[in-house]
């Protein structure tokens, strides 16, 4: 287990949307390194950064063409060199993201792969016996290549599923075990690329849709196993080198597959979006001020997978990604105050996505750019300060639209004001790396009855009290101790602290 992880704080950088250097309307490589000391100001010390591989961006890059090659867009393989460098001056870990489970259409491998004539690269992608041949149960894309057969996609149509095999056969006539050399094959490709990045020095990766590499594997058993042999890559050549997965099963990411960090997302309803996001646009979240929050259901979620994985790995909270509207679409400025308090104050590894430290806003209705649909608008262009596109870029056609409001919040606006959220995030960063009961692997007691909002929790000689309603609360404590900071305003005394209206205490016990 790398040890760095344990007082790692990540920040995920969607590189089209965060700067643009060299005036061309899209962010780039070279702007990131211009903006490492941002980062670092912030208090992160890691960053996750969505792909930058050569690709036509029918997917926003998560349908790659080339891995071993930086999309000109963002710039060269030296470009991305030298931010490896230049992080790991200021002591930036980066993480790539590498997405497995499938390519763009384009990638040479497929276009091989989907030729008439049998080459050593025909069961790089899984493909039936004849066109004819399209069971319902499958996603397939019928009838479109020269190959009589039909090829099954991982996401979106261009993204054609690479073959890690079958667990459960259930068409022998096209499918292959998942020991089948082929196979064995195409994991050991994806391993080449880590290497070939690692070597090159990157810090790790984010895993895209890792839990879906072999297909029938409903338990994830085969796919867990290749999983694993990559970890016993990474521990015997590449001991610092960290991966987190989006799986969002910390047992099965963290203790069957040997990931150091699993994703805690929005996926199947669970503990995560009870938190921030739950019902018709968050009328149901725990954070939410009219107190209709599920706070059980994301206890008795989070809490047992919590304590049956925390020697193993680290389960990592975020205040979103690229995937989901940003949580302004859901919560006032004060619950996010109260929500950022919380992310960095539980255990595991945790990200923030870029802007979320201003509060960007989820820009509804964007028409989809690359692929993202819905997820457009939490894409749109970093905010740095007043003037042409916010600073992201001196285009007159920038990637998309940056958020037009008058009110728009502004890397510059915000660090000065003492009531934004970005000051809170960066409060809350500063105390995480201050405090080692603080760090990932700190413990946690998490203090709940029923129901009940608010809550609180201790993490060794820290707690936390948090009042997300709109109207004053008391949690009666056997704790005392010194302030060490809060949100809005509350005081503990005689065993008991009050808590006003959407208000957060942390005190140091004694
Ligand atoms: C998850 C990524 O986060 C998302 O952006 C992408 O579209 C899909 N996986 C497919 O790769």
């Amino acid at each position: 287990m790398p040890k760095w992880l344990n007082d790692a704080v990540f920040y995920e950088i969607y590189p089209q949307s965060f700067y643009d250097s060299n005036g061309d309307g899209i962010g780039d490589i070279n702007g990131i390194i211009e903006k490492l000391d941002y980062v670092k100001g912030l208090g992160c010390n890691a960053i996750w950064l969505n792909p930058v591989y050569d690709s036509p961006f029918m997917d926003a890059g998560y349908d790659v063409r080339d891995y071993y090659k930086v999309a000109e867009r963002y710039g060269t393989n030296d470009d991305l060199v030298r931010l490896f460098e230049a992080a790991h001056k200021k002591d930036i870990k980066i993480l790539l993201d590498l997405v497995p489970g499938h390519t763009s259409d384009t990638h040479p491998w497929f276009q091989v792969a989907k030729r008439a004539k049998e080459s050593e690269l025909s069961n790089r992608y899984i493909f039936t016996k004849t066109v004819w041949d399209a069971p319902p149960e499958y996603r397939m894309m019928c009838g479109i290549c020269e190959r009589n057969g039909n090829y099954m996609v991982n996401y979106f149509s261009s993204q054609p599923a690479l073959n890690y095999g079958f667990y459960e056969i259930t068409h022998p006539e096209w499918q292959l075990p998942c020991d089948h050399p082929d196979c064995l094959r195409t994991a050991e490709a994806i391993k080449a690329v880590m290497r070939f990045w690692l070597d090159k020095g990157a810090d790790g990766f984010r895993v895209d849709m890792a839990d879906s590499l072999v297909k029938n594997d409903d338990e994830k058993i085969a796919t867990a196993k290749i999983w694993r042999g990559v970890r016993e890559m990474l521990d015997a050549e590449y001991p610092e080198a960290a991966m987190v997965s989006e799986w969002c099963n910390p047992d099965r990411a963290i203790t069957n597959a040997g990931f150091h960090m699993d994703f805690y997302l929005d996926h199947y309803g669970n503990g995560y979006s009870r938190l921030f996001r739950f019902g018709e646009w968050g009328d149901l979240a725990v954070f939410n001020k009219n107190g209709m929050g599920d706070l059980k259901g994301f206890a008795e979620e989070y809490l047992p997978a919590y304590n049956r994985t925390k020697d193993n790995g680290y389960i990592s909270f975020m205040t979103n990604n690229h995937d989901m509207p940003r949580v302004t679409a859901y919560l006032d400025k004060q619950a996010i105050k109260l929500v950022n308090a919380f992310i960095f104050t539980m255990p595991g590894v945790p990200f923030l996505y870029y802007g979320d430290e201003l509060g960007m806003r989820y820009q509804a209705d964007l028409i989809s750019k690359e692929g993202g649909f819905s997820r457009t608008g939490s894409r749109t262009p970093m905010q740095w300060c007043e003037g042409k596109n916010l600073g992201f870029s001196t285009s007159d056609f920038p990637y998309l639209p940056v958020d037009m409001s008058d009110d728009a919040p502004t890397v510059e606006n915000q660090k000065e004001d003492p009531d934004s959220i970005y000051r809170v995030v960066t409060d809350m960063i500063a105390l995480r790396h201050k405090y080692d009961d603080l760090h990932g692997n700190g413990e946690l007691e998490f203090i709940y009855k029923d129901d009940e909002i608010p809550f609180a929790y201790r993490r060794g000689s820290l707690m936390m009290f948090f009042n997300p309603l709109d109207k004053e609360a008391e949690i009666e404590t056997d704790s005392d101790g010194d302030v060490v900071y809060k949100i809005g305003d509350a005081i503990i005394e005689e065993g008991k602290v009050k808590l006003q209206p959407q208000s957060f205490l942390m005190i140091h016990t004694i």
